[in-house]
């Protein structure tokens, strides 16, 4: 035997003994239990080929790991065994066979032997104690003979009866599993993080670290469950009872009050594997996670004929599911930018084979992420592909990280169009501000423009804009109204007539309203309802490129902190700009104006002949903004006369007056204003001071105009 192999057994042992301590004692994995079997199985192999190698206390040779000392020792009576695997057809098909060959004496030749189904729970096995039907003890796995006493937890496990519903003197142990359900773990996992504790890999995990609390009461505030699937000792007045066939014992333990699983029953092989495809398309849906089905064979009298070889029973056999998890390399991060700009860091993985097919990608989400589970380039990691849900890498092997592993930053501009990377405070996404002019959000935006609510442009669909956007086509909206029939039939699935009935109803998209238009853009937070106050509120797009945005919000905040004041006064109220428009909206109007390659944008969809009829005030601009509006000055104005107040007023178009009534819109109140301001009070109208007055020559909003 070569030296080679000695070394090999000796390092798997070693790896297997580490990892089962990791996995029984300290319930923090840091590999996969793919990958446990991987290792279990060369190991097997080789002890099997070379029998010199043969030890007792290999790994191979034992179940679980001794128990942990903070809890005491339960001896099992009967001891708590393994199951072997089945990894594939062959397998079952493989335990079947061997089984009829052993039962050939009992068993007619042409008769299938009957399995019951069950579900391969995911958890911790328990081996629970009743005593004249009362619950008196609860013990783990352990080694198989030795298991913790996890009596006081166990208890308070709401799903575990405390008195059998059918009690007989004497020792009755049931057999399960307990686990968590997967919506308990997450939203435990939530908890944990929101309070800054350690998050659980999985609800195994998660399972086993709270049945492993020395204090009950932790225990206690952690969602455990139970399931029970078979028995140990039992007492000699509770034997004649139990039921001969497996599937029927599951019924009698829930007549005593015991949750069970689902169960099924099949015939012979085929119907093994039918059943097991069954249950595993069904996987994704049940509350809880099952990594295999078990098949047991269904006669007690024939369990006791196929007896046992080493540390598992013949009768029975786990036919696990293709594996969620397993180890795999981080090659690298990259950084994708999405529909809406948010950039979100991709791992690009060494190809693997993992929940039924090879994964080579998954998101990282963000930047938080990464930090939280510490992953650099170069990095084990653990990827799980769970059902029909997307990869994800769970951890890194911190053990297996390579020196100077280079870390992850997220890139200060976009990696697709140069644009600033902005991250709000209290964010978790980063985001390219390059709105249009981003290639990669090209697609987005052009679909976000063309959309029925938006510009309306009917034909243009997603094909369409892959193909217009790929070929360079197109960059931006504005390009759209370059396109020409022939250039559009030219394009795959593109008929000459919808060709022209794309060119037709582009053409048609430039007749628009301010506020279609503004949607179209696609700004952040900009949607339908901002973009009609915005257009009432500026009436054209050239006032709105005009705006001094920081010294809107500066203006927003005086007016809004005197309207206060007024407001405990009684006066009335002065208008508001952009009322209703939060500093996070103007924020981002402000960023995606200020963003040169949107403005081009702009000018380019003005230029092709983009327009909208401008509001009503906007089409009074030219003869004043203030037409047709009555003022009445009083008091004292802080940098003019009434007289030059009302010139400017009469200038803009409106009309002064010396009283007030009914009719009056403003009243522009300086200080020491006397009769007037009160009667304006007492009739609801608006009064404004001189700032207010510069404001509605200027842009702003004219009560009573809002929504023309
Ligand atoms: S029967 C002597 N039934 O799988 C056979 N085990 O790998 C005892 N398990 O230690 C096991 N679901 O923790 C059985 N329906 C089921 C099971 C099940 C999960 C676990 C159990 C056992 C391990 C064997």
């Amino acid at each position: 035997m070569s030296e080679a192999v000695t070394r090999r057994v000796a390092e798997l042992r070693a790896t297997l003994d580490r990892l089962n301590v990791e996995y029984y004692v300290l319930d923090t994995p840091s590999l996969p239990d793919a990958e446990y079997d991987r290792l279990f199985a060369e190991l097997a192999r080789l002890e099997a080929e070379h029998p010199a190698l043969a030890d007792p206390d290999s790994p191979t040779q034992r179940v679980g790991a001794s128990p942990a000392s903070a809890f005491g020792a339960v001896r099992h009576v009967v001891p708590m065994l393994s199951l072997n695997n089945a990894f594939d057809d062959e397998d079952v098909i493989g335990f079947d066979r061997r089984a009829r060959e052993l039962l050939r004496a009992v068993l007619p030749a042409d008769e299938p032997i009957d399995y019951s189904v069950e579900m391969k729970f995911d958890g911790l096995a328990i081996s629970l104690r009743y005593e004249d039907g009362r619950f008196v003890q609860a013990a783990t796995r352990g080694d198989g003979t030795t298991g913790e006493d996890v009596t006081a937890n166990i208890r308070t496990i709401r799903s575990v009866p405390l008195r059998l519903a059918r009690p007989l003197p004497g020792p009755l142990e049931v057999r399960g599993e307990v686990l968590m359900f997967k919506r308990d773990f997450e939203r435990m996992n939530e908890r944990q993080r929101e309070a800054g504790e350690r998050e659980f890999v999985n609800p195994r995990n998660a399972a086993a670290g709270s049945l492993r609390q020395l204090d009950p009461a932790m225990t206690a505030a952690r969602p455990l469950r139970f399931f029970a699937y078979g028995l140990g000792q039992v007492g000699a007045d509770w034997a004649p009872q139990v039921p001969a066939r497996q599937s029927d014992l599951l019924g009698w333990l829930a007549g005593l009050g015991l949750p069970v699983g689902p169960r099924r029953t099949a015939s012979g092989a085929a119907a093994l594997l039918a059943a097991y495809r069954e249950v595993l398309a069904g996987r994704a849906a049940l509350p809880y996670d099952i990594d295999g089905v078990v098949y047991k064979v269904e006669r007690q009298d024939f369990q006791a004929k196929l007896g046992f070889v080493a540390r598992a029973p013949r009768y029975a056999i786990a036919h696990k599911f293709p594996a969620q998890e397993a180890l795999t390399t981080l090659l690298a991060i990259d950084v994708q930018v999405g529909r809406t700009g948010v950039l979100t860091p991709v791992a690009r993985l060494q190809p693997v084979f993992v929940g039924g097919t090879t994964v080579a990608n998954a998101t990282l989400h963000n930047e938080d992420e990464i930090r939280r589970k510490d992953l650099r380039i170069g990095d084990t990691v653990i990827v799980r592909r769970a059902g029909d849900v997307i990869p994800e890498v769970v951890a890194m092997v911190p053990d297996r990280r390579p020196p100077d592993a280079p870390g992850f930053v997220m890139p200060a501009s976009c990696p697709v169009c140069g644009s600033a990377v902005m991250r709000e405070p209290g964010e978790a996404a980063s985001r390219c501000v390059g709105g249009l002019f981003c290639a990669a959000q090209r697609k987005q935006a052009l679909r976000h423009y063309a959309q029925r609510r938006a510009l309306d442009i009917e034909g243009l669909g997603d094909r369409m804009i892959e193909q217009l956007v790929d070929s360079g086509r197109v960059h931006s909206p504005a390009d759209l109204y370059g396109l020409t029939a022939a250039e559009l039939a030219a394009l795959d699935r593109m008929g000459d007539k919808s060709a022209a009935n794309l060119v037709e109803s582009i053409e048609r998209s430039r007749h628009t309203t301010l506020a279609r238009f503004l949607f179209g853009l696609g700004i952040r937070h900009v949607g339908e309802e901002v973009a009609r106050q915005l257009a009432s509120d500026y009436g054209d797009l050239a006032a709105l490129l005009a705006e001094d945005w920081d010294a809107l919000i500066e203006r927003k905040a005086r007016i809004q902190k005197d309207n206060t004041r007024r407001r405990t006064k009684g006066e009335a109220l002065a208008p508001v700009p952009l009322e209703g428009v939060g500093p996070e909206i103007v924020d981002s109007l402000r960023r995606f104006l200020a963003e040169p390659h949107n403005r081009e944008v702009l000018e380019a969809l003005q230029r092709a002949g983009v327009h909208w009829p401008v509001t009503e005030r906007a089409l009074q601009a030219p003869e004043g903004r203030l037409a047709g509006r009555t003022f009445v000055l009083t008091g004292t104005l802080p940098t003019m006369t009434r007289d030059e107040a009302a010139e400017l007023i009469r200038a803009h178009g409106g009309s002064v007056s010396t009283s007030v009534s009914r009719k009056t819109h403003y009243v522009v109140a300086g200080t020491d204003a006397g009769s007037k301001l009160a009667r304006a009070t007492e009739l609801g109208v608006a009064v404004i001071d001189e700032d207010g007055l510069r404001r509605l020559i200027e842009s702003d909003p004219v009560p009573g105009d809002r929504g023309s």
